[in-house]
């Protein structure tokens, strides 16, 4: 027998095969401007929506998109990895003044830095961590919502049962939540709260999947899917108690599939470093990833058993062959 040299079952998937964008719209595409590229050091997509009614920001493999309307706040925070929370902290301050009467504000804790854009939407920025969030210096690892109490355990079966995703409650120091895996080190956590949520404003999110019509026969018989938005996308907001039916919470989810149009597109990621008085020739592009160890086993040990849901439905599917 084969000595088992890596860990397989490490590089697993479930069906989300990756968290793409978040969208929540915004009145002043000027003010978005200073918090996004200036402030946060983010990349305007140079190709998609040039005008000022709408505005994609690639962060890594990631984006905001951000239509021109009345602002929307994400009932939580969106978790990003930025090269240096140190020059991340200067270009925050060099935008202060710009967004002075707004609801910008940002704190440097122990591990992170709380950012807030100028309509209250909130951002937690982490400097990489190859083992927390994977090989990548620039990117979203994570999405995280506030979300009633007692919902966790039904947020997490309603991933694994209808999106064939591993998902599991975790208990930490800020409580206790759902965490879906949404993608390579990317999470979706919902996390419980005493506190009263405000109402839900129609703001999105958006996750490829790989098997793309089991969840929606899933969605559909349960009445949820809410837009067929065309051959490759469909939309649900619901999350739902499976035995009851009862809405736990509500996030609107884009979802589409792998064959999508838009599945692995290049995203354009800028040098924030780079500007006209220190100037560096080639060194405009940022490369988001970083370099991956072998992570070989040492000493070699028996691989454990595959895990996720997706695995064990085509294991279900060729026994029933
Ligand atoms: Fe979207």
């Amino acid at each position: 027998m084969a000595q088992k040299l890596y860990d397989r079952t490490a590089e697993d998937l479930g069906n989300v095969v990756g968290l793409e964008h978040v969208n929540v719209t915004i009145p002043d595409q000027g003010l978005a401007s200073e918090f996004y590229l200036s402030g946060l050091g983010l990349t305007r997509d140079p190709y998609m929506f040039p005008g000022t009614n709408n505005m994609w920001v690639n962060v890594g493999n990631s984006q905001f998109h951000l239509p021109s309307r009345g602002p929307q706040v994400l009932r939580g925070h969106v978790g990003l990895v930025v090269p240096s929370l140190e020059e991340l902290c200067e270009r925050l301050n060099e935008v202060k003044p710009q967004l002075a009467d707004t609801k910008f504000d940002c704190k440097r804790h122990n591990r992170y830095v709380e950012a807030t854009c100028p309509w209250g939407n909130k951002f937690r920025l982490y400097e990489p961590d190859i083992e927390r969030f994977g090989a990548i210096n620039l990117g979203m690892p994570y999405v995280e919502f506030t979300v009633p109490e007692g919902t966790a355990e039904g947020i997490a079966r309603f991933y694994r049962e209808l999106f064939y995703t591993p998902a599991q409650v975790k208990e930490n120091g800020e409580g206790r939540a759902a965490h879906v895996c949404v993608g390579p080190r990317q999470e979706l956590i919902f996390r419980e709260t005493d506190r009263k949520l405000p109402e839900y404003d129609g703001h999105h999110l958006q996750v490829y999947v790989q098997e793309f019509s089991g969840p929606h026969d899933e969605l559909d018989k349960r009445g949820l899917v809410t837009e067929e938005s065309d051959q490759y996308q469909y939309r649900f907001q619901d999350i739902v108690c499976l035995d009851t039916g009862k809405c736990l919470f509500t996030i609107e989810h884009e979802v589409r599939s792998c064959t999508h149009p838009l599945h692995n597109r290049k995203m354009v990621n800028r040098n924030p470093h780079q500007n006209n008085r220190h100037y560096r020739l080639g060194a405009d592009e940022w490369d988001w990833t970083l370099p991956r160890s072998t992570q070989r086993l040492d000493p070699p040990q028996p691989a454990p058993e595959p895990t996720t849901p997706l695995a064990r439905r085509r294991a279900a599917r060729m026994a029933a062959v």
